[in-house]
């Protein structure tokens, strides 16, 4: 152990000398792969509380992506993944190591599926690298030109393997997310900025691109995700509670709420419990939280004098506060 490892509320961004004269200057388009392009660098986690066929639809439409979850059945899937092409929108689908069905792979792709997500809660391990490589090889043979992302990891070199194994984007994050109990019952992680920071320095060397995934609560933690070196950002707590997240509205002490809930959890299905269960405030339409995140994306990309992602990532300083300094950050002194 010699370094001291950060995560967002370690930085805050340095402002620098712009010339970017207005934020609708600021282009928020990112490439996650050849054949994966997003007009906005937000994606909605592959959740049972974030995303179903109504949030990848809300999603795709506001130029970004959502993933459909795995504790969807198969058909389920499919037939989300159907009604997507049918609206001309982006489908992606997380799927599952063990047993890959190549008829269930091969309808995904002929329904238009753009991104396929190979998510376990430990990416960097032997089982999901061979996952990987058969389902590489499955898309290589049907030449289509599907998004290949593989995760969690949290290390540079978990990223070279997985890129070996023939991942094209890797997801970064272990135990930052809002729902997740993986650092209390296991002890493991690494602070998400450093992990994202690691991670997107071997990814460019390897060719590869990176979504930094937990942990962001704020549109300025996505613009420091970025900053860091992420292509894109997965997002679960921040999404779940709007309109488009699955489940219903619910009271409680007052309060208008909807569930959250770790896909690890025991609600969720998961033997080993790593994930929290609970609600989070009613946000109503996704659109305005997406509307918060890229406004405060294109306003940090301006004070960094860059008017593309790229740009920003080269062009961004980290400065490192202390902990007494947090204090002024946000409204203060202010009655809400
Ligand atoms: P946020 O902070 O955006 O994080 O809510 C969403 C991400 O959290 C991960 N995730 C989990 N991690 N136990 C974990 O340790 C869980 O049960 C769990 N469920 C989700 C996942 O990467 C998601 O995108």
């Amino acid at each position: 152990m010699k370094e001291e490892l950060i995560s967002f509320n370690d930085v805050l961004i340095k402002p620098q000398y712009s010339n970017v004269m207005s934020r609708g200057d600021v282009n928020l388009s990112t490439t996650l792969s050849r054949g994966l392009v997003l007009d906005i660098p937000i994606i909605a986690s592959n959740m049972d509380t974030v995303c179903e066929l109504e949030m990848a639809r809300k999603m795709s439409e506001l130029g970004g992506m959502g993933v459909l979850h795995r504790n969807l059945t198969k058909e389920e899937r499919l037939l989300a993944i159907r009604n997507l092409m049918a609206w001309d929108a982006v489908s992606a689908v997380a799927v599952g190591v063990h047993g890959i069905d190549k008829k269930v792979l091969g309808s995904y792709l002929y329904n238009g599926v753009k991104a396929i997500v190979v998510d376990v809660a430990h990416g960097d391990a032997i089982h999901v690298y061979n996952a990987i490589t058969e389902i590489k090889c499955f898309l290589e043979r049907n030449s289509h030109n599907v998004c290949l992302i593989g995760g969690n990891v949290a290390t540079g070199d978990a990223v070279e393997r997985m890129a070996s194994a023939g991942a094209d984007c890797v997801k970064v994050g272990i135990g930052p997310g809002a729902a997740c109990l993986t650092r209390v019952n296991t002890g493991v992680g690494v602070p998400q900025l450093s992990a994202i920071m690691d991670c997107a320095e071997k990814a460019d060397h390897v060719g590869v691109t990176v979504i930094a995934d937990g942990g962001i609560k704020t549109p300025g933690d996505v613009a420091k995700a970025i900053a860091a070196g992420a292509d894109a950002v997965m997002l679960g707590g921040m999404l779940a509670g709007t309109d488009e997240a699955p489940g219903d509205v619910q009271i409680i002490k007052g309060q208008r709420v909807k569930s959250y809930r770790g896909m690890a959890s025991s609600g969720a299905g998961s033997e080993y419990v790593e994930g929290a269960e609970g609600f989070v405030d009613y946000k109503g339409p996704v659109a305005g939280v997406i509307k918060a995140v890229t406004n405060g994306l294109r306003s940090a990309m301006s004070y960094s004098n860059s008017k593309t992602i790229a740009e920003f990532m080269a062009k961004a300083e980290f400065v490192r506060v202390s902990p007494m300094s947090l204090g002024e950050n946000g409204a203060h002194g202010t009655i809400l």
